[in-house]
């Protein structure tokens, strides 16, 4: 008998690793790894889902009515075109299902979100990557990577793990350049930390265009990373396609709860986003004091470049911090090997990360 195997492409998926959590022997680590909220949950989500701990016995409201309509009164959008997910990987992971399949192409830039050529090798679809221009998502890159395979394409705005965005002009040219039958996904996970007058969510593309999605996350300024909540804006048709596939309690109540508590706590929200203003610029600016190449960040982290190529510094950078119990995220998997990514944190933890990095260079 033949032996049991996999879909084609599974086995070619190197499982995602997520920022390390953990030193062995240490207790107070500082955990930079992962982009999380630096100042932690709002007091009014945990408050919230105490008060929600005697009724876990009971399922989930499976439309997650009221947290869509919290959050269509704060993003003034529409709670009917809105489908939440168990963190917006899951919402990501949808979407390939119901778009693409084997024999077709899912389309993201060269240094994008490591989760659209994960999920895309899933669902046995093409992943292909555009080359980028200076860490950026090159437009005219993508489009001329369009072919009449391309069934989605993904892109991070901001981008993680480079910290660039495209401006809502380059974004609406990319959309202009696409097919009406090709999904475009903006991930906007990190949009709260951003104020630029040239960005957009894609919230106005996702309003109008019958091919655009826009994702959220409460898992980075919200603050939520744990109880994995997320939620998507889009064309009635794609919401309907998506309640379909989507499992029918897919978001925990205590997601629920806490997300609608986080999004009434706009003091702990403004804290965060005040905490990222004053040190992501200063993070930028002591690193390259340093030396080293602190790529534009417009999000709650920094890619920071060391110089051999090889990776061979990112490496030992990584592994010096890690002995002195910071965690900062290496960047291999991005195909990044000379760059580390250090998440904004509170100010303590900047400042160990930087004087700890100025003991490595010296
Ligand atoms: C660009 C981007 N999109 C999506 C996600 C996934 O977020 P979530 O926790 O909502 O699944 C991340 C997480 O780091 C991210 O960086």
């Amino acid at each position: 008998m033949a032996p049991l195997r996999p879909r084609p492409g599974i086995l070619e998926i190197e499982p995602y690793v997520g920022g390390k959590a953990e030193v062995e022997g240490m207790t107070n680590v500082v955990k930079l790894s992962a982009n999380e909220a630096a100042l932690g949950p709002s007091p009014k989500a945990t408050a919230a889902l105490r008060a929600a701990l005697p009724v876990v016995h009971r399922y989930p409201d499976g439309g997650a009515r009221a947290l869509r309509q919290a959050i269509g009164a704060r993003f003034d959008v529409d709670p009917g075109r809105i489908v939440c997910g168990s963190g917006s990987d899951e919402l990501i992971q949808l979407l390939m299902r119901a778009y693409a399949g084997p024999g077709d192409e899912v389309l993201y830039s060269a240094h994008g979100f490591l989760m659209y050529r994960l999920c895309a090798l899933a669902i046995g679809a093409t992943p292909v990557a555009a080359p980028e221009c200076c860490l950026k998502t090159d437009v005219d890159a993508m489009l001329a990577r369009v072919t009449s395979r391309t069934r989605a394409v993904f892109v991070a705005n901001p981008n993680n793990p480079t910290g660039s965005y495209l401006t809502r002009d380059e974004l609406a040219r990319l959309h202009a350049g696409l097919p009406d039958d090709v999904l475009l996904v903006i991930d906007a996970a990190y949009a709260e930390y951003i104020g630029r007058d040239d960005y957009t969510t894609g919230q106005e593309l996702a309003e109008r265009a019958g091919n655009v999605v826009m994702t959220r996350t409460f898992s980075k300024l919200f603050g939520l990373a744990a109880l994995r909540l997320g939620w998507l804006y889009g064309p009635p048709h794609v919401i309907d396609v998506l309640h379909r596939v989507r499992g029918p309690f897919n978001v925990s109540a205590l997601a629920q709860t806490a997300g609608i508590a986080a999004l009434e706590d706009l003091e702990h929200q403004e804290r965060e986003r005040a905490n990222n203003d004053c040190w992501r610029p200063w993070l930028a600016e002591q690193l390259a004091a340093l030396g080293l190449r602190a790529h534009p960040s417009v999000a709650n982290f920094v890619l920071v470049g060391f110089a051999d190529a090889d990776g061979s510094s990112a490496r030992a950078a990584s592994a010096w911090l890690e002995r002195h119990g910071i965690l900062a995220r290496p960047m291999a998997a991005y195909g990044l090997p000379h760059c580390l990514r250090i998440s904004v944190g509170r100010e303590a933890e900047n400042q160990a990360v930087v004087e700890r990095l100025r003991e490595f260079v010296a």
